[in-house]
């Protein structure tokens, strides 16, 4: 949700800024803006839309400067306009910021400074940050932007510059990512790795409440109470080639077809095949203590939440613990029952979506013992909780999650079958699971061999409005998930439910313009699903059935089916949501959408 990006050193700011935020952009991308330093002024360029209209529109000027700062939008306050992208200036244009997160109190400090004499040309709570800095500006960008940010109540990544002082960059955090990337003789910032990865892989995690002032050759970092902070740099765990589309039209389609490597990353040392069980560096010294728990409850937002249900399936199955799942942004504010003898797992692909992290503050706040599923490494979740297990799926940059998806639900499998081993799974059980998740890939492979069929389908999809997606049991959350696809990306309005409960109330939109998704895979509630499936074409809906190869029943039902190679029940949703998420992209494609940008949406969420 929102990017930012900075550079000094001896080169011309301008184009290392604007590729940047190209790089940025799949986390917000309404707006953006960049302040090259020219002193003794700032140049300024902003605009509403994408980081292509911003390029064009400066293309002409390529303005000379070597310290600069860039933002790209995802608007909170105020409507993606000009006016509120960012950079946002102070009265006499002599500092600019930009910034991530929320001022939670800038109406306050707005009243406050107005009184002052400040004049505000935007609606959003940043500009508000400019001006206090101003007001405390003395010839000392640090210690204005120190003294600023102990009034601010809220969240922040900022990067601050002033027209007097073009030798340095001042950046802060709480509560929302931001980077510093060295180079030789030269230094970036960014909310993301992303942006760092083509200059270098040598970087530094900001930490919460710490302010660095940043120089071509040097970085101080120091608290915002002023106390020394000393830490050194950590290599990027990922490489320019994982963020570039590799020859794919889109990241979306890049990232669907990288789930047989993906799942094989997320599985890498992790399968005891002798002992027939999984062993999760990240967890040991935890097993007592999580098995140990009267309950697991597994908190997410979007598509990790429907992860999380696979998870209390495999978990509840494998390891008789009892699991919940609760959306991170109802449980941290409806006052949860919560003791030392819970633990709590977020799962995050981000490892920065706001309410998990909230979910997660609260949980420890009571006690519990908090773990992390996340993919981006040295997230703030996977920093703030006591334990936990990164998927290695590499960099996710379409904004509809895939791969992450299937990683969150391989890992969530050798949580289960380690727990599951510790209690009463056998060695058995265990082995057929072990060997299992052995095939995925190949398995994988299979199913996107069969991408012409998808293809096919999703032109009569793209000509609906609507579509019902149905599931039962390991794939009741894939139909979740298979019609989230779909909203987000082809905005084609779909519903996931349970298969038996489109009878309590779904079953009464179903005509024949009505394509219903059902997964009916042969499993033990497939007899079931049948009937589901029966009760759909005697109201004449349009039913496409993702079943298992070989299936002859469904083929007599259903209008259109997408097959996928059989395995162990617990395994399946790992096969069948691929062809939704081929479904999803194809179909919007067909619309013509911006599949990797769509609408509304932000990659990572990072306010509430
Ligand atoms: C946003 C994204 C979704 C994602 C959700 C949770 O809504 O658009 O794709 O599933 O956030 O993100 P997280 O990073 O916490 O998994």
């Amino acid at each position: 949700m929102c990017g930012i990006v900075g550079y000094i050193g001896k080169r011309n700011a301008l184009p290392i800024l604007i590729n940047g935020l190209k790089r940025l952009e799949y986390r917000g991308y309404d707006s953006s803006g960049i302040a090259v330093l020219q002193p003794p002024d700032i140049w300024m360029r902003k605009r509403q839309g994408k980081i292509s209209q911003l390029e064009l529109e400066i293309e002409a000027e390529n303005p000379a400067g070597t310290t600069g700062i860039g933002h790209t939008r995802w608007a909170t306050h105020g409507a993606p306009t000009r006016e509120n992208a960012h950079p946002h200036f102070s009265c006499g244009n002599k500092i600019a910021i930009v910034h991530n997160g929320i001022i939670e109190n800038y109406s306050m400090l707005k009243d406050e400074l107005m009184a002052e004499g400040h004049l505000f040309i935007s609606q959003t709570d940043t500009e508000v940050l400019a001006h206090l800095i101003e007001y405390y500006y003395t010839g000392d960008l640090a210690a204005a932007v120190r003294t600023a940010l102990n009034r601010v109540e809220g969240t922040f990544g900022i990067l601050a510059v002033a027209a007097e002082e073009p030798d340095c960059i001042v950046a802060a955090r709480r509560g929302s990512p931001l980077l510093i990337g060295i180079g030789d003789d030269e230094t970036f910032m960014a909310s993301d790795g992303s942006a760092l990865v083509e200059h270098t892989r040598k970087v530094i995690y900001m930490e919460d409440d710490e302010m660095a002032v940043l120089g071509a050759e040097n970085v101080t970092i120091r608290t915002l109470q002023d106390a020394h902070v000393h830490r050194p740099a950590e290599e990027l765990p990922f490489r320019t080639s994982d963020i570039r589309k590799g020859g794919y039209p889109h990241f979306m389609l890049k990232e669907i077809f990288e789930q047989p490597d993906t799942m094989v990353d997320s599985m890498r040392g992790r399968l005891l095949i002798e002992e027939a069980t999984a062993k999760l560096g990240g967890l040991e010294g935890f097993w007592d203590a999580i098995r140990g728990s009267s309950r697991l409850i597994i908190t997410a937002c979007g598509t990790s939440w429907h992860a999380a249900l696979i998870g209390e399936y495999l978990i509840e199955n494998f390891a008789k613990i009892p699991v919940e799942v609760e959306y991170a942004s109802e449980f941290r504010y409806r006052d949860p029952i919560i003791s030392s003898k819970d633990t709590i797992l977020a799962i995050s692909q981000s490892g920065e979506t706001a309410d998990t992290l909230a979910a997660v503050r609260e949980a420890k706040r009571k006690g519990a013992l908090a773990l992390g599923l996340c993919n981006v490494v040295g997230s703030t979740i996977a920093r703030e909780t006591d334990a936990g297990v990164y998927l290695h799926a590499g960099p996710e940059i379409g904004v509809a999650s895939t791969k992450a998806f299937t990683s969150q639900v391989i890992v969530l499998t050798l949580i289960a079958l380690a727990l599951g081993r510790m209690k009463q799974l056998s060695a058995e059980e265990g082995a057929r699971i072990v060997n299992a998740l052995g095939s995925l890939p190949d398995l994988t492979r299979k199913v996107l061999a069969n991408v012409d069929v998808v293809k096919a389908l999703a032109k009569k999809m793209a000509v609906h409005n609507h579509a019902l997606y149905l599931g039962r049991g390991f794939n009741y959350p894939v139909a979740l998930e298979g019609a989230l696809k779909m909203k987000e990306i082809s905005y084609i309005h779909a519903e996931g439910y349970p298969a038996a409960e489109m009878k309590h109330g779904p079953i009464a939109l179903i005509d024949r313009k009505m394509p219903v998704v059902l997964v009916a895979v042969r499993d033990p509630v497939y007899e079931k699903v049948l009937s589901n499936i029966e009760e759909v074409k005697a109201r004449e809906g349009w039913v496409i059935a993702v079943v298992s190869e070989g299936d002859t029943m469904v083929k007599h039902l259903a209008d259109e089916i997408i097959e996928v190679p059989a395995i162990t029940q617990c395994l399946t949703p790992l096969l069948t949501v691929i062809p939704l998420q081929l479904l999803a992209y194809y179909t919007a494609v067909e619309k013509g959408c911006n599949v990797d940008q769509p609408r509304n949406l932000a990659k990572s969420v990072t306010v509430e």
